[in-house]
């Protein structure tokens, strides 16, 4: 029963891991002037989500071709509903938002460093927290959620979501 607000013109893979977390996707239209989330539909889903107490668990906001959405809105609206917002900064690596990195403003920074990227390992990605103990959370989940012990010992389904070592040799090269 949990919602992710997320952009609608925007590449399916930044919708497809709220329905793979058995959340739904709601698509928020998108501005004139940046082509991404527009801060005024955000507001008037935020208000009507609130009123019925259905507030999403997450704001996801795209950062399309690397043009920046309007983020200090978008976190003033997410700040008065107290909901984490995340970006997705895979296609604006190298962009800014009042000289700081896109990816790096919001709770979470996605990246991608897949084939078609400015920055390439070929395949992979990286996600930037603030929190430690989110960091920690998403490295377990994406190591096969495997507990510090000398036998093979899971509490939890994990993912194997790492990039490889050489990959990520690869990437620092091109960094
Ligand atoms: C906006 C956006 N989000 C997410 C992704 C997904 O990245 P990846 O293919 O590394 O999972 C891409 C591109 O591939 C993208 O353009």
């Amino acid at each position: 029963g949990d919602t992710v607000f997320c952009s609608t013109l925007t590449f399916a893979a930044s919708a497809n891991p709220i329905v793979y977390a058995g959340a739904e996707p709601v698509f928020i239209d998108s501005d004139e002037k940046s082509w991404n989330m527009c801060p005024i539909a955000l507001g008037n889903a935020m208000e009507y989500a609130a009123q019925r107490n259905r507030l999403p668990k997450a704001v996801i906001v795209v950062h399309l071709l690397g043009l920046v959405a309007d983020l200090d809105t978008i976190q003033s609206i997410c700040d008065k509903y107290n909901v984490p917002l995340i970006e997705d900064a895979a296609e604006s690596l190298g962009s800014t938002y009042k000289n700081q990195m896109t990816g790096t403003l919001g709770e979470m920074g996605i990246y991608s460093f897949n084939g078609n990227k400015i920055i390439t390992t070929s395949g992979g990605g990286m996600l930037l927290s603030k929190k430690e103990t989110t960091r920690k959370k998403a490295f377990k989940l994406a190591t096969q959620a495997k507990e510090q012990a000398m036998f093979y010992l899971h509490k939890k389904i994990g993912y194997n979501y790492r990039l490889s070592n050489v990959l990520a040799g690869i990437g620092m090269g091109q960094m």
